[in-house]
Protein backbone atom coordinates (compact mmCIF):
# COMPACT_ATOMS: atom_id res chain seq x y z
CA UNK A 1 0.00 0.00 0.00
CA UNK A 2 1.71 3.11 -0.88
CA UNK A 3 1.75 6.04 1.91
CA UNK A 4 0.19 9.50 2.40
CA UNK A 5 2.76 12.28 1.70
CA UNK A 6 4.13 13.49 4.42
CA UNK A 7 5.05 16.98 5.51
CA UNK A 8 7.45 18.21 8.64
CA UNK A 9 8.27 21.03 9.77
CA UNK A 10 12.28 21.17 10.48
CA UNK A 11 11.07 24.52 12.48
CA UNK A 12 12.25 27.97 11.61
CA UNK A 13 12.17 27.30 7.63
CA UNK A 14 11.77 24.77 5.53
CA UNK A 15 9.97 20.97 5.57
CA UNK A 16 11.32 17.91 4.77
CA UNK A 17 8.59 15.89 2.36
CA UNK A 18 8.74 12.26 2.57
CA UNK A 19 6.51 9.28 0.80
CA UNK A 20 7.25 11.28 -2.97
CA UNK A 21 8.43 10.18 -5.48
CA UNK A 22 9.49 13.13 -7.67
CA UNK A 23 9.85 10.96 -10.50
CA UNK A 24 6.13 10.50 -10.51
CA UNK A 25 4.13 13.29 -8.28
CA UNK A 26 0.33 12.84 -8.92
CA UNK A 27 -1.97 15.91 -9.19
CA UNK A 28 -3.37 15.38 -4.98
CA UNK A 29 0.67 15.21 -4.21
CA UNK A 30 0.79 18.51 -6.38
CA UNK A 31 -1.26 20.48 -4.40
CA UNK A 32 -0.11 19.11 -1.02
CA UNK A 33 3.36 20.35 -2.21
CA UNK A 34 2.17 23.59 -3.31
CA UNK A 35 0.70 24.29 -0.27
CA UNK A 36 3.46 22.99 1.92
CA UNK A 37 6.09 25.41 -0.62
CA UNK A 38 4.27 28.52 0.48
CA UNK A 39 3.77 27.59 4.05
CA UNK A 40 7.75 26.58 5.05
CA UNK A 41 9.43 28.07 2.14
CA UNK A 42 11.97 25.40 1.69
CA UNK A 43 11.23 21.38 1.02
CA UNK A 44 13.52 18.88 1.57
CA UNK A 45 13.51 15.52 -0.16
CA UNK A 46 15.75 12.76 0.53
CA UNK A 47 16.84 9.47 -1.98
CA UNK A 48 15.52 10.99 -4.95
CA UNK A 49 16.67 9.33 -8.06
CA UNK A 50 16.04 11.91 -11.25
CA UNK A 51 17.76 11.89 -13.93
CA UNK A 52 18.29 15.59 -15.73
CA UNK A 53 14.72 15.12 -17.54
CA UNK A 54 12.87 14.51 -14.72
CA UNK A 55 14.59 16.99 -12.54
CA UNK A 56 13.66 19.34 -15.56
CA UNK A 57 9.92 17.61 -15.66
CA UNK A 58 9.71 18.64 -12.11
CA UNK A 59 10.76 21.87 -12.14
CA UNK A 60 8.48 22.86 -15.03
CA UNK A 61 5.23 21.86 -13.09
CA UNK A 62 6.00 25.05 -11.07
CA UNK A 63 6.41 27.25 -14.27
CA UNK A 64 9.43 28.64 -16.72
CA UNK A 65 12.76 27.30 -16.52
CA UNK A 66 15.14 30.14 -15.82
CA UNK A 67 18.53 29.89 -17.85
CA UNK A 68 21.43 31.08 -15.84
CA UNK A 69 23.62 33.65 -17.60
CA UNK A 70 26.52 33.06 -15.49
CA UNK A 71 26.94 29.62 -14.35
CA UNK A 72 28.23 27.06 -16.31
CA UNK A 73 25.49 24.43 -17.20
CA UNK A 74 25.55 20.64 -17.65
CA UNK A 75 26.73 19.20 -20.71
CA UNK A 76 23.56 18.96 -22.96
CA UNK A 77 21.24 20.52 -20.75
CA UNK A 78 21.73 24.51 -20.57
CA UNK A 79 18.84 24.67 -18.36
CA UNK A 80 20.19 23.34 -15.20
CA UNK A 81 23.54 25.06 -14.02
CA UNK A 82 26.24 23.13 -12.40
CA UNK A 83 26.99 24.32 -8.82
CA UNK A 84 30.82 22.07 -8.51
CA UNK A 85 33.16 22.59 -6.07
CA UNK A 86 36.48 20.72 -6.78
CA UNK A 87 39.00 19.27 -4.20
CA UNK A 88 41.77 21.86 -5.22
CA UNK A 89 39.20 25.16 -5.50
CA UNK A 90 39.22 27.35 -2.80
CA UNK A 91 36.36 29.15 -3.05
CA UNK A 92 32.61 27.87 -3.36
CA UNK A 93 29.47 29.06 -5.50
CA UNK A 94 26.71 30.65 -3.19
CA UNK A 95 29.08 30.88 0.80
CA UNK A 96 27.30 33.45 2.47
CA UNK A 97 24.21 34.13 2.98
CA UNK A 98 21.96 35.91 -0.24
CA UNK A 99 18.98 34.91 -2.21
CA UNK A 100 19.36 34.44 -6.30
CA UNK A 101 17.87 36.51 -8.81
CA UNK A 102 17.11 39.43 -6.56
CA UNK A 103 18.84 42.13 -9.19
CA UNK A 104 16.05 41.17 -12.01
CA UNK A 105 12.91 43.19 -12.15
CA UNK A 106 11.78 39.91 -12.17
CA UNK A 107 13.32 37.50 -9.78
CA UNK A 108 13.20 33.68 -10.30
CA UNK A 109 10.36 32.48 -7.74
CA UNK A 110 12.95 29.71 -6.51
CA UNK A 111 15.54 26.87 -7.17
CA UNK A 112 15.49 22.90 -7.15
CA UNK A 113 19.54 21.99 -6.20
CA UNK A 114 19.91 18.44 -6.14
CA UNK A 115 22.78 16.32 -4.84
CA UNK A 116 24.45 14.56 -7.32
CA UNK A 117 28.21 13.72 -5.19
CA UNK A 118 28.11 15.34 -1.63
CA UNK A 119 31.44 15.02 0.90
CA UNK A 120 30.96 12.60 3.65
CA UNK A 121 31.63 15.52 6.10
CA UNK A 122 30.04 19.18 5.58
CA UNK A 123 28.93 20.67 2.54
CA UNK A 124 25.14 21.50 4.29
CA UNK A 125 23.55 24.48 3.59
CA UNK A 126 22.26 26.81 5.83
CA UNK A 127 18.50 28.73 5.12
CA UNK A 128 16.58 30.88 6.91
CA UNK A 129 13.21 32.42 7.02
CA UNK A 130 12.76 36.01 5.85
CA UNK A 131 8.89 36.52 6.85
CA UNK A 132 10.07 35.23 10.32
CA UNK A 133 12.85 38.08 10.62
CA UNK A 134 10.08 40.48 9.15
CA UNK A 135 7.67 39.41 12.26
CA UNK A 136 10.53 39.49 14.94
CA UNK A 137 10.83 42.70 14.09
CA UNK A 138 9.83 46.18 16.47
CA UNK A 139 6.58 47.89 15.04
CA UNK A 140 8.64 51.26 14.63
CA UNK A 141 11.07 49.32 12.56
CA UNK A 142 8.65 47.46 10.47
CA UNK A 143 6.70 50.92 9.41
CA UNK A 144 10.07 52.32 9.09
CA UNK A 145 11.07 50.11 6.59
CA UNK A 146 8.05 49.63 4.52
CA UNK A 147 8.75 52.72 3.03
CA UNK A 148 11.44 51.92 1.83
CA UNK A 149 12.45 50.73 -1.47
CA UNK A 150 16.36 49.00 -2.09
CA UNK A 151 18.70 48.96 -4.99
CA UNK A 152 19.96 45.34 -5.97
CA UNK A 153 22.32 44.85 -8.62
CA UNK A 154 24.74 41.68 -10.19
CA UNK A 155 27.10 44.01 -11.41
CA UNK A 156 29.64 43.65 -8.47
CA UNK A 157 29.24 39.93 -8.35
CA UNK A 158 29.18 38.57 -12.10
CA UNK A 159 30.80 41.62 -14.12
CA UNK A 160 34.40 40.69 -15.49
CA UNK A 161 35.95 42.98 -13.27
CA UNK A 162 35.54 41.49 -9.98
CA UNK A 163 37.47 38.42 -10.33
CA UNK A 164 34.51 35.86 -8.82
CA UNK A 165 34.79 33.91 -12.13
CA UNK A 166 38.98 33.38 -11.50
CA UNK A 167 38.39 32.24 -7.85
CA UNK A 168 35.63 29.37 -9.12
CA UNK A 169 37.62 28.06 -11.35
CA UNK A 170 36.10 29.41 -14.38
CA UNK A 171 32.55 28.63 -13.54
CA UNK A 172 31.34 31.53 -14.17
CA UNK A 173 30.60 33.20 -17.59
CA UNK A 174 28.92 36.04 -19.24
CA UNK A 175 30.37 38.93 -17.25
CA UNK A 176 29.56 41.51 -20.07
CA UNK A 177 26.13 40.19 -19.53
CA UNK A 178 25.87 41.65 -15.66
CA UNK A 179 24.18 44.66 -16.44
CA UNK A 180 21.32 44.08 -14.23
CA UNK A 181 20.06 46.60 -11.81
CA UNK A 182 16.19 46.13 -9.48
CA UNK A 183 14.87 48.50 -7.52
CA UNK A 184 12.48 46.06 -5.03
CA UNK A 185 10.44 47.14 -1.62
CA UNK A 186 12.42 46.68 1.31
CA UNK A 187 9.16 44.77 2.67
CA UNK A 188 7.03 42.53 -0.14
CA UNK A 189 3.97 41.02 0.04
CA UNK A 190 5.21 37.22 -0.39
CA UNK A 191 3.40 36.44 -3.73
CA UNK A 192 2.48 32.93 -2.33
CA UNK A 193 1.87 33.22 1.48
CA UNK A 194 0.60 36.81 1.04
CA UNK A 195 2.77 37.55 4.53
CA UNK A 196 5.30 40.62 5.01
CA UNK A 197 8.84 39.52 3.89
CA UNK A 198 11.96 41.40 4.68
CA UNK A 199 13.83 41.51 0.63
CA UNK A 200 17.44 42.74 1.24
CA UNK A 201 20.25 41.10 1.18
CA UNK A 202 23.96 40.98 1.33
CA UNK A 203 25.16 39.73 -1.66
CA UNK A 204 23.16 41.84 -4.06
CA UNK A 205 21.56 44.50 -1.92
CA UNK A 206 23.74 48.12 -2.73
CA UNK A 207 21.63 50.40 -0.83
CA UNK A 208 18.15 52.44 0.18
CA UNK A 209 16.78 54.01 -2.93
CA UNK A 210 17.65 57.70 -2.48
CA UNK A 211 20.23 57.05 0.46
CA UNK A 212 23.83 56.91 -0.36
CA UNK A 213 25.96 53.86 0.52
CA UNK A 214 27.38 54.79 3.25
CA UNK A 215 23.91 55.83 5.16
CA UNK A 216 22.17 52.67 4.34
CA UNK A 217 25.10 50.56 5.29
CA UNK A 218 24.29 50.21 8.96
CA UNK A 219 20.57 49.84 8.80
CA UNK A 220 21.45 46.96 5.92
CA UNK A 221 24.01 45.57 8.06
CA UNK A 222 22.09 45.26 10.98
CA UNK A 223 18.88 43.49 8.86
CA UNK A 224 21.47 41.32 7.41
CA UNK A 225 22.42 40.36 11.14
CA UNK A 226 19.13 39.81 11.94
CA UNK A 227 17.92 37.88 9.26
CA UNK A 228 20.53 35.29 9.87
CA UNK A 229 19.74 35.10 13.28
CA UNK A 230 19.67 31.05 14.27
CA UNK A 231 16.06 31.35 15.61
CA UNK A 232 15.26 32.19 11.91
CA UNK A 233 17.76 29.35 10.38
CA UNK A 234 18.27 25.52 10.24
CA UNK A 235 21.14 23.80 8.37
CA UNK A 236 20.26 21.06 5.82
CA UNK A 237 22.71 18.37 5.66
CA UNK A 238 23.19 16.46 2.27
CA UNK A 239 22.86 12.88 0.71
CA UNK A 240 23.27 12.04 -2.98
CA UNK A 241 19.88 12.19 -3.91
CA UNK A 242 19.08 14.66 -1.34
CA UNK A 243 16.92 18.19 -3.11
CA UNK A 244 16.21 21.02 -1.34
CA UNK A 245 13.77 23.16 -3.18
CA UNK A 246 13.66 26.95 -2.09
CA UNK A 247 11.62 29.86 -2.47
CA UNK A 248 14.28 32.93 -3.27
CA UNK A 249 11.60 35.26 -2.28
CA UNK A 250 10.57 34.13 0.88
CA UNK A 251 14.40 32.47 2.12
CA UNK A 252 18.40 33.19 2.38
CA UNK A 253 20.28 30.08 1.62
CA UNK A 254 24.39 29.67 2.62
CA UNK A 255 26.64 26.96 1.24
CA UNK A 256 29.17 26.53 4.29
CA UNK A 257 32.41 25.65 3.03
CA UNK A 258 33.95 23.53 4.98
CA UNK A 259 34.83 20.64 2.95
CA UNK A 260 38.55 21.21 1.49
CA UNK A 261 39.88 18.72 -0.48
CA UNK A 262 36.67 16.30 -1.50
CA UNK A 263 34.24 17.31 -4.55
CA UNK A 264 30.54 18.56 -4.00
CA UNK A 265 28.56 18.39 -7.28
CA UNK A 266 25.23 19.57 -7.13
CA UNK A 267 22.04 20.29 -10.44
CA UNK A 268 20.70 23.41 -10.26
CA UNK A 269 16.80 24.36 -12.12
CA UNK A 270 15.47 28.22 -11.46
CA UNK A 271 12.21 28.87 -11.58
CA UNK A 272 10.92 32.30 -13.50
CA UNK A 273 8.91 34.15 -10.73
CA UNK A 274 6.83 37.41 -10.96
CA UNK A 275 7.04 41.29 -10.03
CA UNK A 276 7.50 41.58 -6.33
CA UNK A 277 4.77 44.36 -4.52
CA UNK A 278 4.91 45.96 -1.36
CA UNK A 279 2.43 45.59 1.64
C1 LIG B 1 23.54 28.32 -4.30
O1 LIG B 1 23.75 29.35 -3.67
O2 LIG B 1 22.75 28.28 -5.23
C2 LIG B 1 24.27 27.05 -3.91
C3 LIG B 1 23.70 26.42 -2.69
C4 LIG B 1 24.45 25.16 -2.32
O3 LIG B 1 25.33 24.74 -3.06
O4 LIG B 1 24.14 24.58 -1.28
Amino acid sequence: MTQDIQIISTGAVGAVVANVDLNDVNDSQMQTLQSAFAEHGVLFFRDQNLSPEAHLGFARRWGEINVNRFFAHVDGYPEIAEVAKEPDQEFNIGGNWHTDHSYDQIPALGSMLLAHEVPAVGGDTLFANCSKAYDSLSDGMKATLSTLRAVHSSRHVFGNATGYSDALNGRLGNGDDATQDAVHPVIVKHPLSGLPTLYVNAAFTLRFEGWTDQESKPLLDYLYAHIGRPEHSYRFQWGKGSMAFWDNRATWHWAINDYHGHRRLMHRVTIEGEALGGL
